[in-house]
């Protein structure tokens, strides 16, 4: 398993101070900027492209930007992101034609590639495209919006993809995305995951500011420490 990554999704963030948000997060102990892409489309809301990602590089932040795309198509896209600064591109198979090409054209541009299986995806997906990324995905709510629940049957998802990357042998990361909080964190940690994105679990913290973000992440990680042992 990797080392274990808390990647705060800054669709909670107050977007009128984007900059110092993510700076506040990351003095936190935060370890990657989670980044939520909408087109009103594949999903139901629009978000945040490219231009904000490079105006976050230009702002110096310099952490793993971990882009999440809810878009479709997804190929037009994923060169402009790349030249924005991404380091991390996940997408969903459903939005994109050929996934296996998807997935060489952002290694192409230099960036990991990882895909993202929505709550009612199989795992088969995985068949012949696995060992070519760099990351899986594993959605515990529906996309499209922050602040939803968890969805249970995600354990068991994390459960068996796990398995497969273990027998893989690759260093492929186990992501989860939806719902995650400080207080079922040490399940998901214990079911496989090893790199966690919270949104308003650290972006809603009472205060909202660098302490109250901190003692989220800071309860989170003891947590997965607990759970990894
Ligand atoms: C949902 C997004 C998530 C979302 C998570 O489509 O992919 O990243 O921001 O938010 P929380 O942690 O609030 O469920
Ligand atoms: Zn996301």
């Amino acid at each position: 398993m990797q080392p274990t990554v808390i990647a705060p999704s800054i669709l909670s963030a107050n977007f009128a101070k984007l900059g110092e948000e993510v700076d506040a997060v990351l003095a936190a102990g935060a370890d990657w900027v989670h980044f939520d892409v909408m087109d009103n489309h594949y999903v139901p809301n629009l978000t945040i492209g490219p231009l904000v990602c490079e105006a976050l590089r230009k702002h110096g932040v310099t952490a793993p930007i971990d882009v999440h795309l809810m878009v479709e198509p997804v190929d037009r896209i994923v060169p402009d992101f790349a030249k924005a600064g991404a380091s991390i591109i996940s997408f969903h198979p459903e939005a994109s034609a050929h996934v296996h090409r998807t997935v060489q054209l952002i290694k192409s541009h230099g960036c990991q590639a990882g895909l993202v299986l929505n709550p009612a995806t199989p795992i088969e997906v995985l068949d012949w495209v696995l060992e070519d990324l760099d990351l899986v995905l594993l959605m515990s709510v529906n996309p499209g919006f922050g602040g939803q629940s968890f969805i249970p049957s995600a354990l068991d998802k994390l459960r068996r993809v796990r398995e497969r990357i273990d027998r893989s042998g690759k260093p492929i990361r186990l992501e989860i995305d939806g719902g995650v909080k400080a207080d079922n964190i040490a399940e998901i940690a214990a079911a496989g995951a090893d790199t966690f994105v919270a949104g308003s679990a650290i972006f809603n913290a009472p205060g909202a500011n660098q302490q109250a973000y901190a003692d989220v992440v800071e309860r989170m990680k003891a947590a997965v420490q607990g759970a990894r042992g």
